[in-house]
């Protein structure tokens, strides 16, 4: 390496998404070096750099030179899949690291397990960080949204970095110190949760579209594509217009049609609907948005249950209504973008109790402004959660913000026209039925709960409270009704 000037950053890992960023990271002018143990990823990507514009990549087939390759303080980012291999690649690369030296993990790894590695690695005096970062393969080359959190002494290692090559909206680059620990995995995987939520929402919209209104793949094309010129406009709904218009490579009509419909997933939505129930925090457009996935896996299972149903005389819809398209579209995005109101609340609650709980002190605008470029569930929307937040950070709910509060208030007509018309015709729309049943039970003063109160204290005198005198109570319910019902 004599005579050689050292890297700027490295970056080890380099699958679809290191390879990506690696690339990013060049192009913004900050020369990396590259590692990976298979040497075919380190040759695939000192050749792309080659071809993308002679980038300043520097490959590595060996973890020490790689590390002797970078500037002191070293800054190096893995991105290898979550768990076990991330442990391995920080053994493997620490040995030849430095005091001051910082590693950046950038998969989607379960906080806690970047709060447990920060402290191994304390010890010897190297600083740590998880980052989320999204936008899949797209989004890494050309402008991620990146949620870094750690110390913010780690942050200052690749601040000037990361500001270049996140991708940039009109209030700035998508990217800020998310907070201390785990906090920035932390919000990537709600990000994940809520981007569970919009699919669902979405899925839900087209089969209602679909199988109700009737809509072919080409109306259905053509709806979205207007749809995104609105107040839906974003990533999501853009691809989903899109992947209307794909013609089946292989056959008749469009590809979508001929998709099995069994969803896959990695965990981040899992661990999302995990920590909302840790946190007590209610988030059911997200956790059906969930189970609906556990219910699609089971295609063999559901097959044999329409038959079962069919011999019982219930086929797949139970009738057929008369509607006019016109207006089912309208009702459908209304109903949409009322649930997806619901969804976020629902997501931002859970960041928010959970910064309680850790002393993270997150900015729930900053981060609704880091979202609104780069990642998957980027949208014109975002601008009005960020502005929610700047008219009252401490606003309990996106639902009582006096602009979300007016615009459901506007949809609810539709929303509920949408869900009962779902209900009637046998199709679940369990993202858009649990988020209006959300807003229903928040914006009610009283709720049945006194009724359930009644039944703990009957059974287990767990005690209640009343309404019109403070302190706890118990009432011998069975005693006094068996008296009563003499009477
Ligand atoms: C290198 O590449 C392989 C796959 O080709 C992957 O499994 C491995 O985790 C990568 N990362 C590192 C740091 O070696």
């Amino acid at each position: 390496m004599v005579g050689e000037s050292l890297s700027r950053i490295g970056l080890a890992g380099l699958a679809v998404m290191g390879q990506n960023l690696a690339l990013n990271i060049a192009e913004k002018g900050f020369p990396i070096s590259v590692y990976n143990r298979s040497s075919s990823k380190v040759d695939e990507t000192v050749e792309r750099a080659k071809q993308e514009g002679n980038l300043p990549v520097k490959g590595f087939h060996d973890p020490k030179d790689f590390v002797l390759s970078i500037q002191r303080p070293r800054a190096i980012i893995i991105l290898v899949k979550a768990g076990a291999p991330v442990d391995q690649t920080i053994d493997t690369l620490s040995k030849f690291m430095e005091p001051g030296d910082c590693i950046i993990d950038g998969g989607n790894e379960w906080y806690e397990n970047t709060e447990r590695r920060a402290l191994a690695v304390k010890e010897k005096g190297l600083l740590y960080m998880g980052m989320g970062v999204s936008g899949g393969e797209e989004g890494a080359r050309y402008g991620p949204s990146l949620m870094p959190g750690g110390t913010p002494e780690a942050y200052e290692y690749i601040k000037d970095i990361v500001v270049k090559i996140a991708a940039q909206v009109n209030d700035g680059p998508c990217v800020t110190y998310i907070g201390e620990g785990g906090a920035g995995n932390f919000v990537k995987m709600v990000h994940n949760g809520i981007e569970y939520g919009d699919m669902q929402l979405i899925s839900e919209a087209y089969d209602v579209l679909k199988s109700v209104g009737g809509l072919t793949n080409k109306e259905l094309a053509r709806t979205f594509s207007e749809w995104n010129k609105g107040e839906l406009e974003s990533f999501l709904i853009e691809i989903t217009a899109d992947i209307f218009r794909v013609k089946d490579d292989k056959g008749e009509g469009e590809l979508v049609d001929k998709i099995l419909d069994k969803t896959g997933m990695k965990g981040t939505g899992k661990w999302t609907v995990q920590q909302a129930a840790e946190l007590s925090v209610a988030a059911p457009t997200i956790a059906c948005s969930l189970d609906s996935r556990f219910l699609s896996g089971l295609k063999e299972e559901r097959e044999a249950a329409a038959e079962v149903f069919r011999k019982a005389g219930v086929g797949d819809i139970l009738i057929t209504k008369e509607v006019d398209k016109e207006q089912l579209i309208n009702d459908v995005r209304k109903a949409l973008y009322a649930s997806k109101i619901c969804s976020y609340a629902q997501g931002m609650n859970i960041i928010r109790a959970k910064s309680i709980e850790k002393g993270w002190n997150l900015n729930l605008g900053e981060i609704s402004r880091i979202w609104k470029g780069g990642c998957i569930i980027r949208a014109v929307f975002l601008d009005r959660i960020k502005a929610a937040y700047d008219r009252n950070p401490k606003l309990a709910s996106l639902l009582i913000d006096p602009e979300f509060a007016k615009e459901m208030v506007e949809r609810q007509e539709s929303w509920r026209r949408v869900v009962s018309l779902a209900i009637s015709v046998g199709i679940s729309t369990p993202g858009m039925s649990s988020s209006l049943a959300y807003f229903d039970s928040y914006r009610r003063s009283r709720l049945p709960a006194n009724l359930l109160q009644a039944q703990r204290d009957y059974f287990g005198a767990h005690t209640y409270e009343r309404i019109d005198a403070s302190g706890s109570f118990h009432t011998e319910w069975s005693k006094i009704a068996k008296l009563q019902a003499k009477f």
